[in-house]
């Protein structure tokens, strides 16, 4: 595995494979890498012959009262388990390379990228967009991954994708979950062990979900209502937000329609540790009828 810190190198080395006819798979992170960052990897190799993972910690999409300075940072851990995972180059850019003086452009995301995480996190969705943008151009990417976890994200960066013809297919690889269903997270690790027992509650609201629309219903925010008192009955959860929307646009969507997709979205504070986790839900039916 080669290491990369210079954007113009990458840059260089992208067209190269690009000019030998490698397909190029890339795999966006902010380092501190869990078992959901390697099952992209995995999925980047089953569909690429070269992997590119970025490490980058992004300070475009950190609010100023966020945990930038905070964000783990394990640098070497981080290159031996990219390394052993079979990563072909990993690209860790300098923040001054990245963002240098004169740096001035950023991506618009969107009406999407104000509501939710965006209305939570006013400007991370623009530094989110930013930064895709860009290690898109550096890496030159025919495929990228992203997780399924950060639904949201993946809506937004899909939107862009499309709306501004960016020749890479965005895949989604599905949200690999702990034993007892809590999802990975860099931020798992700030829950002390009794705080993590308590976050398994935004699973059970999504079991829920699983079992009520199973079983043929369709009245979305009734079972979001019933999902939300599961969470806030986990001492020291507090929700910010639990309800479906339209899987395309992030909507809130109150009933569900035949032939749609849906997606029960929450972000819970448990102890002073913000989590996320989603659920996408397809209402079978002909949309016709
Ligand atoms: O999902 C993340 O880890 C980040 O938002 C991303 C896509 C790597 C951009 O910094």
């Amino acid at each position: 595995m080669q290491i990369i810190t210079d954007p113009a190198e990458m840059q260089a080395i992208a067209e190269n494979l690009r000019l030998q006819r490698q397909l190029i798979g890339v795999v966006m992170t902010m380092g501190a890498l869990h078992d959901g960052h390697l099952s992209l990897v995995r999925l980047a190799q089953k569909r690429a012959g070269t992997v590119i993972m970025t490490l980058f910690v992004n300070p475009l999409q950190f609010g100023p009262d966020e945990d930038f300075e905070r964000y783990p940072r394990p640098f070497e851990q981080d290159a031996a388990l990219a390394r052993s995972a079979g990563v072909d180059y990993l690209f860790a850019p300098e923040p001054g390379l990245m963002y240098p003086e004169e740096f001035r452009c950023t991506v618009d995301p969107g009406p999407m990228a104000g509501r939710f995480e965006g209305s939570a996190r006013p400007g991370h969705f623009r530094g989110v967009a930013t930064v895709v943008l860009k290690l898109l151009n550096i890496t030159k990417a025919h495929v990228a991954f992203f997780g399924e976890k950060d639904a949201q994200q993946l809506a937004i960066i899909r939107r862009i994708a499309a709306d501004m013809n960016i020749d890479t297919r965005i895949e989604a690889a599905p949200i690999a979950r702990e034993p007892d269903g809590l999802a990975t997270s860099s931020r798992n690790i700030y829950l002390s062990p009794e705080e993590r027992e308590h976050a398994a509650a935004l699973y059970r609201a999504i079991r829920h979900a699983e079992a009520e629309t199973g079983r043929g219903r369709r009245d979305l925010a009734a079972i979001a209502k019933e999902g939300l008192a599961i969470v806030s009955s986990a001492p020291g959860a507090k929700p910010d937000y639990l309800c479906f929307v339209d899987d395309d646009t992030f909507e809130p969507a109150d009933e569900a329609a035949p032939g749609k997709a849906y997606r029960l979205v929450m972000a819970v504070r448990i102890g002073t540790t913000r989590l996320i986790d989603n659920w996408r839900y397809m209402c079978e039916g002909n949309r016709d009828t």
